[in-house]
């Protein structure tokens, strides 16, 4: 059996990373293209160095751009690809361009498609990683859902075949990986446990705009007088800060460049609280029995929103939301038993 993984953004890396090794303990042959959508350093090597990821056997190099320029030149050269390599399943991840432009190549050329991370939904229905989603569901022939809740989005679509629950490939990771975890960044900021939050942010809605931007940061700021906030800082967001000038802000936030799995995770373990927009770390949060504030109108992980244990929030009201009082118990684990990528290649090898 032979298999393509095709991997781009910071998320994927870490995805593939847990696949890759069940796929060698069952002695499948992987072929790792990565797609360049992330490029510099510390969103793409370090992650192929901390995770041990095998260095991909095609490089894209496609760079920034708009989406449909990303999306366009990643299928272009995919393609060339797989028609060159006639893998028996083509593998996608999660939801970003690179998701898309795979998912389109392969289904085309009559490749079965694999998506890892299927039927999770969020509003804006606008927004690009929810277009990426929706519109690899449709084409997908293996659907691997994280949770139950993904499941029944997709029948609601009408979408049942080819569907599996084989829980989240992150929280596999996680399990894997929680005693390596490093405190190196923890330590040499001379952080206090239990004491800080760490926050990211980089969506095009919350950061693409000044006023949103702006109102985000006044927030924070605000909560920084209170409590000390590390924020390592995605390229897009450090761009757009610098662009619209609202530095001042952030004077008594830690600032950092983004971070690899291992150290970020560190941070994860040892904080308060956490501010976020990613949807990765959301989970990540309560996998390490933290609480996050997602600044975002509505999450792809909605489980954790309804058990009250994560809180989204919005430019107006992240300040009390972080504050709220509201204590809960720790809900059980709603993202399967740690076992997915050893489920996804089971159910692979009975269908190839
Ligand atoms: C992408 C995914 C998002 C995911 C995120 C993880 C899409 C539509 N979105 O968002 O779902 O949560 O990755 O990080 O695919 N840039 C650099 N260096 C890099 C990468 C990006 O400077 O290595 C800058 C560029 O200016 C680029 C911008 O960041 O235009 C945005 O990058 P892009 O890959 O389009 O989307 P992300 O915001 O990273």
């Amino acid at each position: 059996m032979k298999i393509i993984s095709l991997i781009g953004a910071r998320p994927q890396f870490i995805k593939e990373a847990v696949l890759h090794k069940e796929f060698e303990k069952n002695g499948i042959k992987e072929i790792l293209v990565h797609s360049g959508q992330h490029y510099d350093k510390n969103m793409s090597d370090i992650f192929f160095q901390t995770l041990n990821i095998k260095s991909p056997d095609y490089y894209l190099n496609i760079g920034s751009g708009n989406h449909g320029e990303m999306t366009g030149k990643i299928m272009i050269e995919f393609e060339k690809i797989v028609i060159k390599e006639k893998p028996d399943i083509v593998l996608v991840y999660g939801d970003t361009n690179t998701t898309l432009a795979g998912a389109i190549v392969a289904s085309k050329l009559k490749i079965p498609v694999a998506h890892v991370e299927a039927g999770i939904r969020q509003k804006p229905k606008d927004m690009p990683e929810e277009i990426n989603r929706v519109l690899t569901d449709r084409i997908a022939n293996y659907l691997f859902c994280p949770s139950k809740l993904a499941v029944e989005n997709l029948k609601k679509e009408n979408i049942t075949d080819g569907v599996y629950f084989v829980g989240d490939i992150m929280y596999d990771l996680y399990k894997i990986m929680e005693k390596q975890f490093k405190y190196e960044i923890f330590e040499k900021l001379k952080l206090k446990e239990n004491e800080y939050i760490l926050m990211t942010m980089h969506r095009d809605f919350n950061v693409d705009k000044k006023e949103k931007l702006e109102k985000i940061l006044n927030q924070i700021e605000k909560i920084s007088k209170e409590k000390t906030i590390v924020f390592p800082i995605h390229p897009r967001t450090q761009k757009r800060i610098k662009e619209f000038k609202l530095e001042k802000y952030l004077e008594k936030v830690i600032k950092l460049e983004p971070i690899d799995y291992l150290n970020l995770m560190g941070l994860v373990k040892k904080s308060w609280k956490i501010i976020t927009d990613s949807g990765g770390l959301q989970k990540e949060v309560y996998f390490a029995q933290k609480q996050a504030i997602i600044v975002m109108p509505d999450t792809g992980w909605r489980g954790l929103i309804k058990l009250k244990w994560n809180k989204l929030a919005n430019e107006k009201n992240l300040y009390n939301k972080t504050f709220d009082k509201n204590e809960i118990k720790y809900p059980e684990n709603i993202y399967g038993d740690g076992n997915a990528g050893i489920k996804i290649v089971e159910i692979l090898k009975r269908m190839i």
